[in-house]
Protein backbone atom coordinates (compact mmCIF):
# COMPACT_ATOMS: atom_id res chain seq x y z
CA UNK A 1 0.00 0.00 0.00
CA UNK A 2 3.13 2.30 0.86
CA UNK A 3 4.44 1.63 -2.54
CA UNK A 4 1.07 2.22 -4.52
CA UNK A 5 -0.65 4.27 -2.86
CA UNK A 6 1.63 7.44 -4.00
CA UNK A 7 0.26 6.78 -7.46
CA UNK A 8 -3.27 6.23 -6.08
CA UNK A 9 -2.99 2.89 -7.57
CA UNK A 10 -1.20 -0.77 -8.27
CA UNK A 11 1.47 0.14 -10.71
CA UNK A 12 2.28 -3.06 -12.89
CA UNK A 13 5.72 -2.31 -12.50
CA UNK A 14 6.26 -1.82 -8.86
CA UNK A 15 3.80 -4.66 -8.62
CA UNK A 16 6.22 -7.56 -9.63
CA UNK A 17 9.57 -5.54 -8.12
CA UNK A 18 7.89 -5.77 -4.82
CA UNK A 19 6.65 -9.60 -5.88
CA UNK A 20 10.74 -10.18 -6.70
CA UNK A 21 11.89 -8.46 -3.63
CA UNK A 22 9.38 -10.41 -1.00
CA UNK A 23 9.01 -14.04 -2.24
CA UNK A 24 11.69 -15.31 -0.87
CA UNK A 25 11.52 -14.32 2.81
CA UNK A 26 7.74 -14.48 2.56
CA UNK A 27 7.81 -18.44 1.64
CA UNK A 28 10.94 -19.14 4.55
CA UNK A 29 9.04 -16.63 7.28
CA UNK A 30 5.49 -18.82 6.31
CA UNK A 31 7.30 -21.94 6.57
CA UNK A 32 9.40 -21.07 9.86
CA UNK A 33 6.05 -20.25 11.57
CA UNK A 34 4.15 -23.41 10.33
CA UNK A 35 7.34 -25.23 11.52
CA UNK A 36 7.40 -26.92 8.34
CA UNK A 37 10.58 -27.83 5.56
CA UNK A 38 9.87 -28.15 2.06
CA UNK A 39 10.65 -31.55 2.11
CA UNK A 40 7.01 -32.15 3.78
CA UNK A 41 5.02 -30.41 1.58
CA UNK A 42 3.20 -32.17 -0.64
CA UNK A 43 2.59 -30.04 -2.84
CA UNK A 44 3.06 -25.65 -4.65
CA UNK A 45 -0.16 -24.10 -5.16
CA UNK A 46 0.14 -21.05 -7.54
CA UNK A 47 -1.82 -18.69 -9.26
CA UNK A 48 -1.56 -19.03 -12.73
CA UNK A 49 -4.41 -15.71 -13.58
CA UNK A 50 -6.38 -13.66 -13.80
CA UNK A 51 -3.84 -10.92 -12.72
CA UNK A 52 -1.33 -8.79 -13.90
CA UNK A 53 0.98 -10.95 -16.28
CA UNK A 54 4.22 -9.28 -14.21
CA UNK A 55 3.36 -10.40 -10.76
CA UNK A 56 2.21 -14.03 -12.04
CA UNK A 57 5.34 -14.52 -13.68
CA UNK A 58 6.91 -14.18 -10.45
CA UNK A 59 5.04 -16.13 -8.39
CA UNK A 60 4.76 -18.83 -11.22
CA UNK A 61 8.49 -18.55 -12.34
CA UNK A 62 9.47 -19.43 -8.24
CA UNK A 63 6.81 -22.17 -7.93
CA UNK A 64 8.45 -23.85 -11.18
CA UNK A 65 12.09 -23.62 -9.85
CA UNK A 66 10.93 -24.65 -6.44
CA UNK A 67 8.78 -27.46 -7.98
CA UNK A 68 11.70 -28.60 -10.06
CA UNK A 69 14.58 -28.27 -7.63
CA UNK A 70 12.89 -30.35 -4.85
CA UNK A 71 10.50 -32.33 -7.10
CA UNK A 72 7.57 -31.54 -5.42
CA UNK A 73 4.76 -31.63 -7.70
CA UNK A 74 3.31 -28.32 -8.88
CA UNK A 75 -0.83 -26.95 -8.65
CA UNK A 76 -2.30 -24.38 -10.96
CA UNK A 77 -4.40 -22.44 -9.45
CA UNK A 78 -7.43 -19.74 -10.85
CA UNK A 79 -7.43 -16.37 -8.48
CA UNK A 80 -11.18 -16.32 -8.69
CA UNK A 81 -11.74 -19.76 -7.38
CA UNK A 82 -9.52 -18.93 -4.30
CA UNK A 83 -11.53 -16.50 -3.42
CA UNK A 84 -14.74 -18.68 -3.08
CA UNK A 85 -12.34 -21.28 -1.36
CA UNK A 86 -11.39 -18.87 1.19
CA UNK A 87 -15.20 -19.20 2.64
CA UNK A 88 -15.27 -23.11 1.56
CA UNK A 89 -12.31 -23.40 3.97
CA UNK A 90 -13.45 -21.60 7.04
CA UNK A 91 -17.32 -23.39 6.57
CA UNK A 92 -15.73 -26.88 6.66
CA UNK A 93 -13.13 -25.59 9.76
CA UNK A 94 -15.99 -24.79 11.16
CA UNK A 95 -17.73 -27.74 11.36
CA UNK A 96 -21.13 -26.63 8.90
CA UNK A 97 -19.59 -27.26 5.34
CA UNK A 98 -21.06 -25.35 2.27
CA UNK A 99 -24.01 -27.29 0.91
CA UNK A 100 -24.51 -26.84 -2.77
CA UNK A 101 -25.52 -25.35 -5.27
CA UNK A 102 -24.18 -22.56 -3.58
CA UNK A 103 -24.41 -19.12 -5.64
CA UNK A 104 -21.21 -17.03 -5.01
CA UNK A 105 -20.23 -13.51 -5.30
CA UNK A 106 -17.02 -12.39 -6.27
CA UNK A 107 -16.35 -8.81 -5.55
CA UNK A 108 -12.91 -7.41 -5.88
CA UNK A 109 -11.18 -4.61 -6.87
CA UNK A 110 -11.07 -6.70 -10.78
CA UNK A 111 -14.00 -8.64 -10.63
CA UNK A 112 -18.15 -8.39 -9.77
CA UNK A 113 -18.73 -11.86 -10.62
CA UNK A 114 -21.74 -13.95 -9.97
CA UNK A 115 -20.99 -17.93 -10.49
CA UNK A 116 -22.91 -20.89 -9.28
CA UNK A 117 -20.97 -23.59 -7.52
CA UNK A 118 -21.92 -27.14 -7.54
CA UNK A 119 -20.87 -30.10 -6.07
CA UNK A 120 -16.98 -31.03 -6.89
CA UNK A 121 -16.19 -27.23 -7.57
CA UNK A 122 -17.87 -26.82 -10.99
CA UNK A 123 -18.63 -23.47 -11.54
CA UNK A 124 -21.21 -21.80 -14.34
CA UNK A 125 -20.97 -18.07 -14.22
CA UNK A 126 -24.30 -16.31 -14.27
CA UNK A 127 -23.76 -12.88 -14.04
CA UNK A 128 -20.87 -10.17 -13.85
CA UNK A 129 -20.23 -6.48 -14.58
CA UNK A 130 -20.06 -4.93 -17.72
CA UNK A 131 -17.78 -1.95 -16.62
CA UNK A 132 -16.59 -1.73 -13.46
CA UNK A 133 -15.93 -3.83 -10.87
CA UNK A 134 -17.57 -2.87 -7.51
CA UNK A 135 -14.03 -2.50 -6.20
CA UNK A 136 -12.83 -0.41 -9.04
CA UNK A 137 -15.80 2.38 -8.19
CA UNK A 138 -14.76 2.44 -4.35
CA UNK A 139 -11.09 3.50 -5.30
CA UNK A 140 -12.27 5.85 -8.09
CA UNK A 141 -14.60 7.88 -5.82
CA UNK A 142 -12.37 7.87 -3.40
CA UNK A 143 -9.39 9.10 -5.89
CA UNK A 144 -11.74 11.53 -7.15
CA UNK A 145 -12.73 13.41 -3.43
CA UNK A 146 -8.92 13.21 -2.32
CA UNK A 147 -9.06 10.18 -0.02
CA UNK A 148 -5.87 7.81 -0.42
CA UNK A 149 -5.96 4.42 -2.02
CA UNK A 150 -7.46 1.44 -1.53
CA UNK A 151 -10.98 3.34 -1.56
CA UNK A 152 -12.88 0.78 0.14
CA UNK A 153 -11.28 0.80 3.69
CA UNK A 154 -11.81 4.55 4.08
CA UNK A 155 -15.32 4.69 2.37
CA UNK A 156 -16.47 1.98 4.38
CA UNK A 157 -14.99 3.47 7.97
CA UNK A 158 -16.73 7.51 6.87
CA UNK A 159 -19.91 5.79 5.59
CA UNK A 160 -21.35 5.68 8.96
CA UNK A 161 -21.05 8.87 10.04
CA UNK A 162 -23.19 10.23 7.09
CA UNK A 163 -26.92 9.75 6.05
CA UNK A 164 -27.52 7.05 3.15
CA UNK A 165 -30.53 8.35 2.38
CA UNK A 166 -28.63 12.00 1.31
CA UNK A 167 -28.39 11.70 -2.42
CA UNK A 168 -30.61 8.80 -4.51
CA UNK A 169 -28.29 7.09 -7.07
CA UNK A 170 -30.67 5.14 -9.38
CA UNK A 171 -29.17 2.72 -11.69
CA UNK A 172 -30.07 2.12 -15.31
CA UNK A 173 -31.99 -0.63 -16.51
CA UNK A 174 -29.91 -3.37 -18.21
CA UNK A 175 -30.26 -4.69 -21.33
CA UNK A 176 -29.71 -8.01 -21.88
CA UNK A 177 -28.45 -10.53 -18.61
CA UNK A 178 -30.60 -8.83 -15.77
CA UNK A 179 -27.66 -10.30 -13.72
CA UNK A 180 -24.92 -8.09 -14.48
CA UNK A 181 -24.12 -5.17 -12.99
CA UNK A 182 -22.63 -2.03 -14.42
CA UNK A 183 -20.61 1.00 -11.82
CA UNK A 184 -19.59 3.08 -14.25
CA UNK A 185 -22.86 4.95 -14.24
CA UNK A 186 -22.56 5.12 -10.49
CA UNK A 187 -19.47 6.89 -10.79
CA UNK A 188 -20.21 9.14 -13.08
CA UNK A 189 -23.12 10.11 -10.99
CA UNK A 190 -20.67 10.90 -8.28
CA UNK A 191 -18.89 13.21 -10.88
CA UNK A 192 -21.29 15.32 -11.52
CA UNK A 193 -22.97 15.58 -7.99
CA UNK A 194 -19.24 16.86 -6.99
CA UNK A 195 -19.13 19.42 -10.25
CA UNK A 196 -22.27 20.66 -9.03
CA UNK A 197 -21.73 21.32 -5.37
CA UNK A 198 -18.27 23.14 -5.20
CA UNK A 199 -15.87 20.87 -3.48
CA UNK A 200 -12.58 21.97 -5.19
CA UNK A 201 -11.61 23.40 -1.66
CA UNK A 202 -12.02 20.25 0.44
CA UNK A 203 -10.81 17.74 -2.18
CA UNK A 204 -7.42 19.89 -2.53
CA UNK A 205 -7.23 19.89 1.32
CA UNK A 206 -7.74 16.27 1.63
CA UNK A 207 -4.57 15.78 -1.12
CA UNK A 208 -2.47 17.95 0.77
CA UNK A 209 -3.07 15.90 3.69
CA UNK A 210 -2.27 12.62 1.56
CA UNK A 211 1.28 13.98 0.77
CA UNK A 212 2.22 15.12 4.05
CA UNK A 213 0.77 12.13 6.25
CA UNK A 214 1.09 9.36 4.34
CA UNK A 215 -0.59 7.16 7.41
CA UNK A 216 -3.25 9.42 8.19
CA UNK A 217 -6.20 7.94 10.71
CA UNK A 218 -9.66 8.01 9.93
CA UNK A 219 -10.09 10.37 12.29
CA UNK A 220 -7.75 12.56 10.49
CA UNK A 221 -10.10 11.99 7.44
CA UNK A 222 -13.47 12.30 9.23
CA UNK A 223 -12.36 16.00 10.37
CA UNK A 224 -11.29 16.59 6.44
CA UNK A 225 -14.56 15.70 5.44
CA UNK A 226 -17.74 17.81 5.70
CA UNK A 227 -21.39 16.56 6.54
CA UNK A 228 -22.31 16.93 2.97
CA UNK A 229 -19.42 14.92 1.80
CA UNK A 230 -20.39 12.10 4.24
CA UNK A 231 -23.62 12.32 3.57
CA UNK A 232 -22.40 11.34 -0.29
CA UNK A 233 -19.86 8.79 1.00
CA UNK A 234 -22.59 7.28 2.84
CA UNK A 235 -25.25 7.03 -0.05
CA UNK A 236 -22.65 5.92 -2.63
CA UNK A 237 -21.63 2.74 -0.43
CA UNK A 238 -25.59 1.90 0.34
CA UNK A 239 -26.18 2.47 -3.64
CA UNK A 240 -23.63 -0.34 -4.25
CA UNK A 241 -24.53 -2.70 -1.33
CA UNK A 242 -28.32 -2.33 -2.76
CA UNK A 243 -27.14 -3.16 -6.40
CA UNK A 244 -25.10 -6.25 -5.10
CA UNK A 245 -27.48 -7.65 -3.07
CA UNK A 246 -30.71 -7.58 -4.85
CA UNK A 247 -28.87 -8.83 -7.96
CA UNK A 248 -27.17 -11.80 -5.63
CA UNK A 249 -30.49 -12.49 -4.15
CA UNK A 250 -32.67 -12.73 -6.99
CA UNK A 251 -29.92 -15.07 -8.71
CA UNK A 252 -29.96 -17.32 -5.72
CA UNK A 253 -33.76 -17.18 -5.82
CA UNK A 254 -33.50 -18.12 -9.49
CA UNK A 255 -31.08 -21.03 -9.34
CA UNK A 256 -32.13 -22.57 -6.03
CA UNK A 257 -28.96 -21.80 -3.88
CA UNK A 258 -28.66 -23.40 -0.07
CA UNK A 259 -25.56 -20.86 0.33
CA UNK A 260 -24.56 -17.36 -0.56
CA UNK A 261 -20.62 -17.20 -0.24
CA UNK A 262 -19.88 -12.93 -0.80
CA UNK A 263 -15.95 -13.13 -1.26
CA UNK A 264 -12.90 -10.72 -2.64
CA UNK A 265 -12.11 -7.30 -1.52
CA UNK A 266 -15.26 -6.02 -1.06
CA UNK A 267 -16.67 -8.64 1.28
CA UNK A 268 -14.78 -7.04 3.83
CA UNK A 269 -16.96 -3.98 3.61
CA UNK A 270 -19.12 -3.57 6.95
CA UNK A 271 -21.99 -1.76 5.65
CA UNK A 272 -22.40 -4.95 2.96
CA UNK A 273 -21.91 -7.80 6.05
CA UNK A 274 -24.04 -5.63 8.20
CA UNK A 275 -26.89 -5.47 5.30
CA UNK A 276 -26.88 -9.08 4.21
CA UNK A 277 -27.46 -9.99 7.86
CA UNK A 278 -30.86 -8.03 7.77
CA UNK A 279 -31.52 -9.11 4.60
CA UNK A 280 -32.81 -12.71 6.58
CA UNK A 281 -32.31 -14.15 3.14
CA UNK A 282 -33.48 -18.09 3.69
CA UNK A 283 -29.70 -19.31 3.15
CA UNK A 284 -26.61 -18.82 4.96
CA UNK A 285 -24.88 -15.83 3.76
CA UNK A 286 -20.89 -16.33 4.14
CA UNK A 287 -18.35 -14.03 4.39
CA UNK A 288 -14.42 -14.91 4.81
CA UNK A 289 -13.01 -13.40 7.82
CA UNK A 290 -11.59 -9.99 6.63
CA UNK A 291 -8.19 -11.23 6.69
CA UNK A 292 -9.36 -14.02 3.98
CA UNK A 293 -11.47 -11.50 2.10
CA UNK A 294 -8.64 -9.47 0.79
CA UNK A 295 -5.99 -11.44 -1.63
CA UNK A 296 -4.03 -14.02 0.25
CA UNK A 297 -2.07 -17.33 0.18
CA UNK A 298 -4.31 -19.56 1.76
CA UNK A 299 -7.00 -19.39 0.05
CA UNK A 300 -5.03 -20.54 -2.87
CA UNK A 301 -3.48 -23.77 -1.23
CA UNK A 302 -7.36 -24.49 0.15
CA UNK A 303 -8.33 -24.15 -4.02
CA UNK A 304 -5.75 -26.36 -4.76
CA UNK A 305 -6.69 -29.03 -2.06
CA UNK A 306 -9.77 -30.72 -4.19
CA UNK A 307 -6.95 -30.93 -7.26
CA UNK A 308 -4.01 -32.55 -4.97
CA UNK A 309 -6.51 -35.20 -4.35
CA UNK A 310 -7.37 -35.53 -7.75
CA UNK A 311 -3.52 -35.48 -8.78
CA UNK A 312 -4.40 -32.75 -10.97
CA UNK A 313 -1.01 -31.16 -11.04
CA UNK A 314 0.58 -28.88 -13.47
CA UNK A 315 3.43 -29.54 -16.05
CA UNK A 316 6.69 -26.87 -15.95
CA UNK A 317 5.22 -25.57 -19.08
CA UNK A 318 2.32 -23.49 -17.43
CA UNK A 319 1.53 -20.58 -18.31
CA UNK A 320 0.59 -17.25 -16.46
CA UNK A 321 -2.91 -16.26 -17.94
CA UNK A 322 -3.56 -12.64 -17.37
CA UNK A 323 -7.15 -12.76 -18.60
CA UNK A 324 -8.24 -16.23 -17.06
CA UNK A 325 -11.70 -17.14 -16.50
CA UNK A 326 -13.05 -19.64 -14.24
CA UNK A 327 -16.34 -20.34 -15.96
O1 LIG B 1 -9.56 -9.03 -3.57
P1 LIG B 1 -8.70 -7.83 -3.48
O2 LIG B 1 -7.76 -7.73 -2.31
O3 LIG B 1 -7.82 -7.68 -4.76
C1 LIG B 1 -8.30 -7.95 -6.03
O4 LIG B 1 -8.22 -9.13 -6.44
O5 LIG B 1 -8.81 -6.97 -6.64
O6 LIG B 1 -9.68 -6.55 -3.53
C2 LIG B 1 -9.20 -5.23 -3.48
C3 LIG B 1 -10.39 -4.29 -3.59
C4 LIG B 1 -10.02 -2.81 -3.68
O7 LIG B 1 -10.76 -2.23 -4.74
C5 LIG B 1 -10.46 -2.22 -2.33
O8 LIG B 1 -10.87 -0.87 -2.40
C6 LIG B 1 -11.62 -3.13 -1.99
O9 LIG B 1 -11.22 -4.42 -2.43
N1 LIG B 1 -11.86 -3.15 -0.54
C7 LIG B 1 -13.01 -2.70 0.03
C8 LIG B 1 -12.84 -2.83 1.44
N2 LIG B 1 -11.59 -3.37 1.66
C9 LIG B 1 -11.02 -3.55 0.45
N3 LIG B 1 -14.13 -2.20 -0.52
C10 LIG B 1 -15.13 -1.82 0.33
N4 LIG B 1 -15.03 -1.90 1.68
C11 LIG B 1 -13.92 -2.40 2.28
N5 LIG B 1 -13.84 -2.48 3.61
ZN1 LIG C 1 -8.44 -10.86 -5.40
Amino acid sequence: METHGKYGGVVPELASREHLRAIVPVVREALAESGTRLEEVAAIAVTVGPGLVGSLLVGLTYAKSLSFSRGIPLIAVNHIEGHIHAVILEARRGGSPVEYPALALVVSGGHTHLFEVLEGFRYRLLGKTRDDAAGEAFDKVAKLLGYPYPGGPVIDRLAPLGNPSAVRFTFAKMKGNALDFSFSGLKTAVLRWVESHDLAEEIAARRAIQREYPQATIEQWAAASPQQTLDLLASFQHAVIHELLTRAASCAEGMGARTLIVSGGVACNSGLRKAAQAARLPYPVLFPTPGLSTDNAAMIAAAAFPKLERREFAGLDVAAQANLTLA
